[in-house]
């Protein structure tokens, strides 16, 4: 072992530096002053010595390395060594230096901002990038972060931008009524429903028929359709499955109301199938020989039918549409902002049922162009697997016709709230999530990391940042590709969307 003297002399000791608590300000003086001077010290026998001095101390390497690199045989710049340039493609690149290298989505789209590893401007279309990217199955879109962060503002982006391309947003639940005024610029429609507003829709509308279509074939599906809704609300507000003979209630009471409706020339409402389900006898006498007892076993179903009627959504949608489906209009958002909240989301969740029945006639059109639909806040949804049937069954018909799902929720364990691990809702849940090719992550809390590792396969690196990302920066993974993209508003978007107005 060698041994150096003047190494050991350099240590100063760190003695001075303590000094113990309730020390007065004379003693913490005077260590500060000796602590000085034994520094000074310190670096006057480190300085070169002018007449070569301990050989020992002049081969230590410094501790910062000259503009040419570190000196000696071992920098390997001596000029000797020589490799050829290496070409790869950026594709190469990217998955060599995943973020630094990304070679981007291309221009094709519309503009969200900017790629912040590769400081380039990010453009993303799901229809353009359908086909063109590995793994990219589908054009529907998970938007996940706490609140406040700017979800809804890069939601707005999307369908503020992509009306330019021709593209139709639809909105069938804004509960807190933050979409009319980006409808009211775009020249779209708003529905504002809530007790006492002019504002009705008659879920159980007819959607037009397609020309292609047959008119029995379609009289079927239209009824179809009806069903499908008046189990979701059944479902919804009994919180269970509906039993067999609870099934063939509504199929008689529907088929006896449309019946009834047809000849009388007017529209069927949810308030003649309450009225109906609420007379076993006629309930009874509508289902024939084969009924058994429909009455007594449709009663839980009368009650739950009866909340829409005369409960809290009274006069919402058991009354004829007061307003017409436009399909031409750019937008069209259905604001429930004065639904009035009962505790649960019950109440909401029926009307976006509703809201979605009524507008699936347009949505179903497979010439009706690209379309977006926003789910905005849709973690308030997600406790019902009524509602989320409904929802992946659309989401599992978007590409044939033409649509991007967004959803939008706060943190990725949303989904979980859905049901316990192996339950219908949680399977429900995690197949939206299964069925979005591209998963937006702007900042999560510490400890929902590990439910958005687990849930989104993200690397260590990718979880470690979305832990600290700002307001309006997200982790995008498209089709497994990963960005981080700051998104930019234009200053009229900006004044449009802002939604901290009250805050200020
Ligand atoms: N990229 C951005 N640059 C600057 N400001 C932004 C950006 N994104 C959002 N904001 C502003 O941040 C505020 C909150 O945004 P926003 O309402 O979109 O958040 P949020 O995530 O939807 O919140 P919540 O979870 O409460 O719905 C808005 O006033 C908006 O103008
Ligand atoms: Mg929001």
């Amino acid at each position: 072992m060698t041994h150096r003297p003047a190494r050991r002399a350099r240590c100063a000791s760190a003695s001075p530096l303590f000094t113990p608590h309730g020390t007065d300000r004379a003693a913490r003086k005077a260590a500060r002053r000796q602590l000085a001077e034994a520094a000074a010290k310190a670096r006057a026998e480190t300085a070169p010595h002018p007449s070569g001095g301990d050989e020992a101390e002049q081969e230590m390497p410094s501790a910062l390395f000259p503009p040419r690199g570190r000196p000696g045989p071992a920098s390997a710049r001596g000029g000797k060594l020589k490799l050829p340039a290496h070409r790869m493609t950026t594709a190469t690149v990217a998955g060599a230096y995943p973020f630094l290298a990304e070679g981007g989505l291309g221009a094709e789209g519309i503009y969200i901002g900017r790629d912040v590893h590769a400081e380039a401007s990010f453009c993303f279309d799901p229809f353009a990038l359908y086909g063109k990217i590995e793994g990219f199955t589908n054009p529907n879109v998970l938007l996940a972060g706490v609140i406040g962060q700017g979800k809804s503002a890069l939601a707005k982006s999307f369908a503020l931008r992509s009306v330019a391309f021709g593209y139709r947003v639809y909105v069938p639940c804004d509960p807190k009524g933050e979409w009319t005024p980006v409808a009211a610029v775009l020249g779209g429609t708003s529905i504002a429903l809530g007790p006492g507003l002019p504002g009705k829709l008659n879920p159980l509308d007819a959607a037009p028929r397609p020309p292609s279509v047959a008119e029995a074939d379609w009289a079927g599906e239209i009824r179809k359709r009806r069903l499908l809704l008046l189990g979701s609300l059944a479902r919804t507000v009994l919180g269970r499955d509906l039993r067999p003979m609870e099934h063939t209630g509504l199929d008689v009471a529907l088929d006896a109301v449309v019946t009834h409706a047809t000849t009388a020339g007017c529209t069927p409402l949810l308030g003649d199938i309450a009225a109906m389900l609420n007379s076993p006898d006629d309930l009874d006498a509508a289902g024939g020989l084969m009924s058994g007892r429909l009455g007594d076993a449709s009663r839980d179903l009368a009650h739950a039918m009866r909340r829409l009627v005369h409960g809290d959504l009274a006069g919402m949608f058991d009354a004829p549409s007061t307003v017409a489906f436009d399909p031409r209009s750019p937008m069209l958002t259905i604001d429930l902002s004065r639904l009035g909240g009962s505790g649960d989301d019950t109440a909401l969740v029926l009307a976006m049922t509703c809201a979605s029945a009524w507008m699936e006639s347009a949505l179903s059109d497979p010439h009706g162009g690209r379309r977006w639909i926003v789910y905005d806040e849709a973690w308030r949804l997600m406790r019902h697997p009524a509602l989320l049937q409904r929802m992946q069954s659309q989401w599992k018909l978007s590409r044939g016709l033409g649509i991007a799902n967004l959803m939008v929720i706060h943190r990725l364990s949303d989904l979980l709230t859905a049901g316990d691990a192996g339950s219908r809702g949680r399977a429900l849940a995690e197949g939206l999530l299964a069925d979005c090719s591209t998963r937006i992550i702007y900042r999560q809390e510490t400890d929902q990391l590990h439910a958005a590792a687990t849930l989104l396969g993200l690397t260590s690196v990718e979880s470690e940042a979305i832990a600290h990302l700002n307001r309006g920066r997200g982790l995008w993974k498209v089709a497994g590709r990963s960005f981080i993209v700051q998104h930019q508003l234009h200053p009229q978007e900006l004044s449009l969307f802002d939604t901290d107005a009250r805050m200020h």
